[in-house]
């Protein structure tokens, strides 16, 4: 049998390692045929394939990115692009297909699932949000960085006694930003769940100049916006998902917080460097247990669903019940990191 593996979206530390996985066991036990396709779901719309046999995957598991490219290609936008995919699988003696992504390269597996595609999804994405599994792969990854990121930007902040954003990815959801705040201690952790004020931000740093603490860390999510107003975009260009670029809260704030304080605000946005470079061990494990339960699951002929993390059992759920919903923050979690606030 031949097996179809593809990686869409924006990159996550872990895909090469559910790569392997997936090659490792689908050739080794099962004696499967592992075709890899390139840049997510253009590789199939474009016949683009490269075989993957062992050798492939050797020495893969700690490389960041993904060694088949991704991309953030629509099928639905592409004219016929559904039928395409059909027949270029169908050409291949493709007979299933492991779809590694997020909410929308998932969402295009279930699209194509309904249409006759046997898939098998893998939660993919630096953000954790989607739902269906208490954690994708990646995630952790990204909180590790950004929780290194704020240790130092700590002991910076307090030598020059200024205030210091750092802007994190978190398109609709701050589930890094909370994390990386919680565990780095933020003085203040704004998320697009919960619309700021920028008075009470304001607050937070007065009531710590009066404790005599003369520096503090913000942390925000990309997607984060103040009461009342709109979200900061860095442009109006919309990608094949309908995803516009945000970025730019981090400066707003600043320039604010400088504004009504008088107190020198510096401003740093990690952006790619979250996703970039090696899986923490935690996601290599994740990643690992995700691409042998995928393939475990086209070996019992189960399609149509996503592996999953529930406990500590990887299940499957199915992509009907994932696709376009989308995982918030626990706010729950969000209380106990407002108890560090100021
Ligand atoms: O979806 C994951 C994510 O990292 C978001 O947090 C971020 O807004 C987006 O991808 C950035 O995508 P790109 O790399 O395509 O600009």
């Amino acid at each position: 049998m031949k097996v179809g593996i593809l990686s869409g979206g924006g990159d996550a530390p872990g895909i090469n390692a559910v790569i392997r996985a997936v090659v490792r066991k689908g050739i080794e036990y099962y004696g499967y045929e592992i075709v890899g396709i390139r840049d997510g779901w253009r590789g199939l719309l474009e016949g683009e394939f490269v075989p993957l046999d062992l050798k492939a995957v050797s020495g893969i598991l700690p490389r960041g990115g993904s060694i088949l490219g991704t991309s953030r290609t629509n099928p639905f936008k592409h004219e016929k692009g559904a039928e395409e995919i059909l027949k270029n699988s169908e050409k291949a003696d493709m007979e299933a297909v492991v779809v590694i992504g997020g909410e929308d390269t998932l969402g295009v597996a279930y699209k194509m699932s309904e249409l006759g595609l046997k898939c098998v999804g893998v939660p993919k994405t630096i953000d954790n949000d989607l739902a269906g599994t208490e954690y994708t792969f990646g995630f952790r990854t990204a909180v590790a960085i950004v929780t290194e990121t704020l240790d130092r930007l700590h002991t910076t902040a307090e030598a020059h006694h200024r205030v210091i954003i750092l802007e994190v990815m978190g398109r609709y959801t701050g589930w890094i930003a909370l994390e990386a705040g919680l565990a780095g201690g933020a003085d203040v952790i704004l998320i697009p769940e919960k619309p700021f004020d920028l008075n009470e931000v304001c607050k937070y740093i007065k009531h710590r100049q009066e404790k005599g603490r003369n520096f503090s860390i913000i942390v925000v999510a990309e997607g984060a916006k103040p009461k009342g107003k709109a979200e900061i975009i860095y442009g109006e260009r919309v990608d094949e998902f309908g995803h516009v670029r945000f970025g730019g809260v981090g400066y707003y704030l600043g320039k604010e917080i400088e504004r009504h304080m008088g107190i020198e605000t510096r401003v740093i946005v990690l952006g790619h460097v979250q996703r970039g470079g090696s899986p923490t061990a935690y996601d290599r494990i994740l990643a690992t247990r995700y691409g042998v339960a995928a393939i475990d699951l086209v070996h019992e002929g189960t399609f149509g669903c996503m592996v999953a993390l529930k406990g500590s059992k990887i299940v499957p759920v199915l992509l009907k019940d994932v696709a376009g919903k989308r995982k918030t923050v626990d706010l729950e979690l969000y209380d106990i990191a407002n108890i560090f606030f100021g």
